[in-house]
């Protein structure tokens, strides 16, 4: 059972990324076969700067395999290494209908917002069909923002099934509706676009300021808070903290004499704590590039033998071959 997704290095991951998508992900590595790549074509549909790609694709390489991407048990590579992808895209393009393309969420979220629309952001959806079907992928994690994108995959591999035969495995969608949504330092869904993430990986005094940060109420320290639960600083805790110290904070808390400057250190040294090992390995993985470069050009070549032989049976079937 072949389990894909794809990864757009969109830039500085954050604690919400972390727990809504890589903790799944790396813990899915141990149920079965892993194919996870970095969306670098997709970036070209609303990134222009080369240098910022380039650095983009080596940060999300980096926290990837610091995080625990295990190479020599997944498949990890930059999409544009198996540049086949782009071919089965282009025979797909020619069974996807324009109303399907018209209908998708994301073109119309990203036109609505100002980005002037180019023929590769609506086409963006068949990229990433051919993403899935290129690979005989049966299983796709993604957030429930990717659902429609996903329908449109299932809808592009039945029609092509249709027109010449049955050739494409239908993949099915795997969305995460019970994982939590992180929040961010306002309360809000953490997320980039805001400015409200705790970073992964960064520097450490900007983090602690960013953390320390965190607005709360302004009842004073000896006035008990029946409504500890709701306190964003211990919902952030809760996901670093071992549960009887959490548990620990809630009650001091609720009890009245816990200043929220306590709460907010407590908070900054367990996430930091969290992150020690993975961020040791990160600034080793850094200082040496070439690994980085080797893990991902060697996991391209074990995609793209899969890549040929669905290719190939996608061309026969067509009339290609
Ligand atoms: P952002 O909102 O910061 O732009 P992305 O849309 O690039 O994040 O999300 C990448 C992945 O991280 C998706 O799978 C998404 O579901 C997950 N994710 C992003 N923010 C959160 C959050 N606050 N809580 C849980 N998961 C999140
Ligand atoms: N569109 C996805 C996102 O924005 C990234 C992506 C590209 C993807 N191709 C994929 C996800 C194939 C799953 C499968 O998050």
């Amino acid at each position: 059972m072949r389990t894909l997704t794809g990864i757009q290095p969109s830039g500085t991951l954050h604690i919400g990324n972390y727990f809504g998508a890589m903790r799944p992900a790396i813990e899915a590595q141990t149920r079965g076969e892993c194919f996870y790549f970095i969306a670098d074509y997709h970036s070209m549909t609303t990134v222009t700067d080369p240098e910022e790609r380039r650095r983009h694709t080596l940060g999300v390489a980096l926290d990837w395999l610091a995080c625990g991407l295990d190479p020599a048990r997944s498949v990890f590579w930059r999409q544009s290494d198996v540049p086949e992808v782009t071919e089965l895209a282009w025979i797909l393009g020619t069974l996807t209908p324009m109303g399907l393309l018209e209908r998708a969420h994301s073109y119309k979220d990203k036109t609505a917002r100002g980005i002037s629309p180019n023929f590769g952001l609506f086409a963006y959806p068949v990229l990433m069909a051919a993403d899935i079907l290129l690979y005989d992928t049966r299983r796709v994690p993604v957030g429930r923002d990717q659902k429609q994108h996903l329908e449109m995959t299932r809808d592009i591999a039945i029609k092509f099934n249709q027109t010449y035969g049955e050739t494409l495995v239908v993949p099915e969608a795997e969305i995460r509706e019970d994982l939590a949504v992180i929040p961010g330092v306002d309360g809000q869904k953490m997320s980039k676009s805001y400015g409200n993430t705790i970073d992964l990986f960064g520097d450490e005094k900007a983090l602690r300021k960013r953390i320390m940060g965190i607005v709360m109420d302004s009842r004073p320290p000896a006035e008990p808070k029946p409504d500890a639960d709701r306190n964003l600083a211990l919902q952030l805790l809760r996901l670093f903290a071992p549960a009887d110290v959490a548990r620990d904070f809630e009650d001091r808390l609720r009890a009245g004499g816990l200043g929220y400057g306590d709460l907010k250190k407590a908070l900054f040294e367990h996430y930091w704590n969290t992150f020690a090992a993975a961020r040791a390995r990160r600034a080793e993985l850094a200082a040496n590039r070439d690994h980085v470069e080797a893990v991902l050009r060697e996991g391209a070549g074990r995609a793209r033998k899969v890549a040929r032989e669905v290719l190939g049976r996608v061309r026969r079937a067509s009339g290609l071959e």
